[in-house]
């Protein structure tokens, strides 16, 4: 078995040491129009898994990503395995609008299309689809690092000085679950979008505070969410913050958060804030996936 990434990710080389599997990348280069040229730097395996996050420059990535996996198949792979740490298009799953397209749904044709067998992905916004499996016919798996991120939290704070705050009503149960494990107090906000780069919070239910708020949520993009929860929450007194995201979507909304607080995100992403490490969910998982353990087993590693 080999792990592939395309392009050179070190999430990739931490998942294939922690798979014992040998990492090779994948060479992709644009021509001058814009197409693709790729070239699979190793010879193929049986098995394959190709690492490949759809952040950033969705569109491209996710044509690398086609266009892997099918060259993986025709290049003689049995099996092609997707790690896709973040999961885009998730945010648009119902039609808004009348003539609008379903993204969410619409990936998970062409990832199907695409040859993939089996995809792993972390923290996927869910909302109105509850589970990939509603829209994925092959085995697809929603990870979760709410263990690395209480863990993270757990070293750095303190729990008498610091409180878990999700901004929006679809962080409830990923925040939950942090603070159960870390032992954290933990509170959710009410938030309504106005546009794609405008949102309001709201905090009226919430009692005056002096504490410290550590403020989680799956996407970083704009930086609106977080920095609209910060000002809501420093006319109730909180005092410092910091925010914790899984997927770090733009430098640019980063350094409006950084203005007010410091930010760090998992490496489903990378970038230099990416301090929480999640290899270890993807490879567990994998693991149990390729030696055929129920799938329910999975979960409980989570
Ligand atoms: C959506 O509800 C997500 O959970 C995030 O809160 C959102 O995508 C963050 O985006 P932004 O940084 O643009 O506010």
């Amino acid at each position: 078995m080999k792990v592939f990434a395309c392009p050179a990710f070190s999430l990739a080389k931490k998942i294939a040491k922690k798979l014992n599997a040998k990492f090779s990348g994948i060479e992709i280069k644009y021509f001058p129009d814009n197409e693709i040229y790729l070239r699979f730097k190793e010879r193929v395996d049986e098995e394959v898994i190709l690492v490949q996050s759809l952040a950033k420059k969705p569109n491209e990535r996710l044509v690398e990503l086609i266009f892997s996996s099918l060259t993986a198949k025709d290049l003689g792979a049995r099996k092609v395995i997707a790690v896709i740490p973040y999961l885009a298009y998730m945010r648009q799953d119902k039609r808004f609008k009348k003539g609008e397209c379903i993204s969410a749904r619409v990936l998970a044709e062409i990832l199907q299309a695409s040859e993939i067998d089996a995809l792993f992905t972390l923290n996927p916004h869910l909302h109105r689809i509850k589970s990939l499996s509603e829209i994925y016919r092959i085995p697809a798996f929603e990870l979760s690092c709410e263990g690395e991120i209480a863990k993270y939290i757990q070293k750095k704070f303190s729990k008498d000085e610091w409180v878990l705050v999700g901004p929006d009503i679809e962080s409830t149960n990923f925040v939950r679950r942090i603070s159960r494990i870390s032992g954290f107090d933990h509170f959710i906000l009410r938030k309504r979008r106005i546009s794609s780069k405008k949102v309001k919070i709201f905090v009226s239910k919430l009692k005056p505070s002096k504490k410290n708020a550590i403020i989680i949520d799956d996407i970083l993009s704009t930086g609106e969410t977080l920095i609209k929860t910060i000002k809501e929450l420093k006319k109730l007194g909180f005092r410092k913050f910091f925010c914790i995201v899984v997927h770090l979507l733009s430098e640019k909304g980063l350094k409006k958060v950084e203005k007010f607080c410091k930010v760090v995100s998992t490496n489903s992403v990378p970038s230099r804030v990416s301090k929480i490490d999640v290899s270890e969910v993807f490879s567990l998982a994998i693991k149990r996936y390729l030696t055929e353990k129920p799938i329910r087993e999975i979960d409980e590693l989570f």
